[in-house]
């Protein structure tokens, strides 16, 4: 599987702080069935590392891996706070798009707010032909309280990374419930571990692949986490969706809004 977002760059951000301890993580996602990995450091208004300085990174952990025998394709990347100067930042290559390919940018948001900026910004990225891939919406109150928000946005063009540790209570229920609501739904596009560290914020794959069958079937398994992200790393947009398998009667009149207006007509998921 690719993991789209993970914090596996030595010493640029709350990631690991050591080469070592990088290269642990990485041992890590391989023993857990990763093949591919997009790095994607912080990069924060203010503190932003050098993209140069990522690049050589990403590019020396890739040959440190190698040596090591470890069998994980690293790319590099940036998790990019939403500021108002974004789209000029992205265009003045100060910050990373994802595999520095000038498609697809990483986008994370406040935990409790929305921006009012945030339309423009998704707005100006697609404008400059870069899609935006809202890092972990779940975790985001604001959008928990107001889903119609993210459709929006989603409607505007912006894909969706849900934190695959949403789906298995890193962050408690109420994050674990609208994770799982997107899933279920097919408002998620791709999934990411978000690690940080072993210690306190490791991989757990093997936790959450069963639990995202259980939740949306194993079409979504591959194209949350193999077809999707290797669709986008290949610059095809060939992305998948996919239906959930059993009939969902228990959800809400939102979602139904929801999907109706996704899918231009009434949908009979709900009968
Ligand atoms: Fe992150």
């Amino acid at each position: 599987m690719i993991d789209l977002h993970a914090h596996i760059l030595p010493g640029v951000d709350d990631g690991p702080a050591t080469w070592a301890a990088a290269i642990e993580l990485c041992r890590q996602l391989v023993s857990q069935g990763v093949t591919g990995v997009v790095a994607t450091p912080h990069f924060h208004p203010g503190g932003y590392p050098d993209t140069g300085h990522v690049l050589e990174l990403a590019a020396e952990l890739s040959d440190k891996l190698r040596s090591a025998g470890l069998p994980l394709t690293v790319y590099p990347g940036a998790e990019a706070y939403l500021v108002p100067e974004l789209p000029q930042l992205v265009a003045a290559q100060a910050v990373l798009t994802l595999n520095n390919a000038g498609r697809y940018l990483l986008v994370e948001l406040p935990l409790e707010e929305i921006p009012s900026c945030t339309e423009n910004v998704i707005f100006s990225l697609m404008l400059d032909g870069i899609t935006p891939i809202l890092a972990h919406p779940e975790r985001n109150a604001r959008l928990r309280d107001k889903p119609e928000i993210l459709i929006t946005l989603v409607e505007r063009g912006a894909l969706v990374q849900v934190n695959a540790g949403s789906l298995v209570g890193e962050f408690g229920t109420r994050v674990q419930k609208f994770a799982t609501d997107l899933v279920r739904q097919g408002m998620a596009h791709f999934l990411g571990s978000d690690a940080h560290c072993l210690r306190k914020r490791p991989p757990l794959w093997p936790v959450v692949m069963p639990q995202l069958e259980k939740l949306a079937g194993q079409e979504a398994v591959l194209a949350l986490t193999i077809n999707n992200p290797a669709a986008l790393l290949a610059g095809t947009e060939d992305f998948t969706s996919y239906e959930h398998p059993f009939p969902l009667v228990q959800e809400s009149n939102f979602w139904r809004r929801v999907l109706s207006r996704l899918l231009g007509k009434k949908t009979d998921y709900f009968l």
